[in-house]
């Protein structure tokens, strides 16, 4: 029990790599609050939650909405006294080069991956009062190499990095206790992902075959390689680190 008694948040937690987040915090003795646009899929991770015994909350959540934002912070406030780990997770993929992509487009990915990160964390630090908090924010090793088809997404996920380290000087000037810390996944084995490849249509197993000749260890990730991340930042494990970008990516950006 590596984080007992601790209560955590996870946007966008009813897939992937936040439902593999949701269920390693449970497993370890959080108590989860699952958010998500989709109040379905936050639901189902947190009846899986319960089931074996955990404590986990589903709320609905759109992360771009700052009025979502205060209405979860009151959910938890109602019933906890701190928030412990806030794990800003949603995000969207989309691909597009700088001449194909639209300020619509631009937009609204920023407005899910980087807005809702920001909007994350200003309402969550009123709720982090016990020393030990801990924000993570999930970047992505396209926060720090640039994709000529990802130039929205590289974006949002650049925003993320740099974001986390001026919040976690902040925390740390203001004497709050607070760590904050970026995690930066490679391909991970995800629905989004998956979709991605799928959009390829007749080249997807040509696109998959060159993402893994381009990992170093020959292969995906899996979700519980970042849910594994996620609990080591979560917990007091990790507790010298703050404003670090902690790379999961098998290999990808070593070279
Ligand atoms: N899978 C990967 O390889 C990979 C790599 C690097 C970074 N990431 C990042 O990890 C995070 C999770 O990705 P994933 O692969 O699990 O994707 P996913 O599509 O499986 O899950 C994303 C979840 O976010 C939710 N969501 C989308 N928009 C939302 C909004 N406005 N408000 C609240 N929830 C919203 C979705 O409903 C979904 O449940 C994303 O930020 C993504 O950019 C993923």
């Amino acid at each position: 029990m590596r984080i007992a008694n601790k209560t955590a948040l996870v946007t966008g937690g009813g897939s992937g790599l936040g439902e593999a987040s949701s269920l390693r915090l449970a497993q370890e003795g959080a108590r989860v609050f699952v958010t998500d646009i989709s109040h379905d899929s936050a639901e189902r991770v947190a009846h899986s939650i319960r089931e074996v015994g955990g404590k986990a909350t589903a709320l609905h959540h759109d992360v771009t909405e700052e009025s979502d934002w205060l209405r979860v912070h009151d959910a938890i406030a109602k019933e906890c006294d701190s928030l412990d780990i806030l794990v800003n997770n949603a995000g969207v993929a989309f691909s597009g080069n700088i001449e194909e992509t639209t300020l619509a487009d631009w937009r609204a990915v920023n407005s899910v991956n980087s807005d809702g990160v920001f909007l994350g964390m200003k309402s969550c630090l009123p709720l982090i009062t016990k020393p030990g908090g801990s924000i993570i924010n999930i970047s992505s090793i396209e926060g720090i190499i640039g994709d000529p088809q990802l130039i929205a997404y590289n974006a949002s996920k650049g925003a993320v990095r740099i974001m986390t380290k001026s919040a976690a000087l902040h925390c740390t000037q203001a004497g709050y206790g607070i760590r904050v810390n970026s995690i930066h996944p490679g391909f991970i084995e995800t629905p989004m992902v998956a979709a991605g490849v799928a959009a390829m249509g007749d080249a997807a197993e040509e696109f998959h075959q060159r993402i893994i000749a381009a990992i170093p260890m020959g292969h995906l990730g899996q979700a519980i390689d970042i849910a594994n991340a996620v609990l080591f930042l979560a917990s007091d494990e990790s507790r010298y680190m703050t404003g670090s970008e902690l790379v999961v990516d098998g290999g990808y950006t070593a070279h």
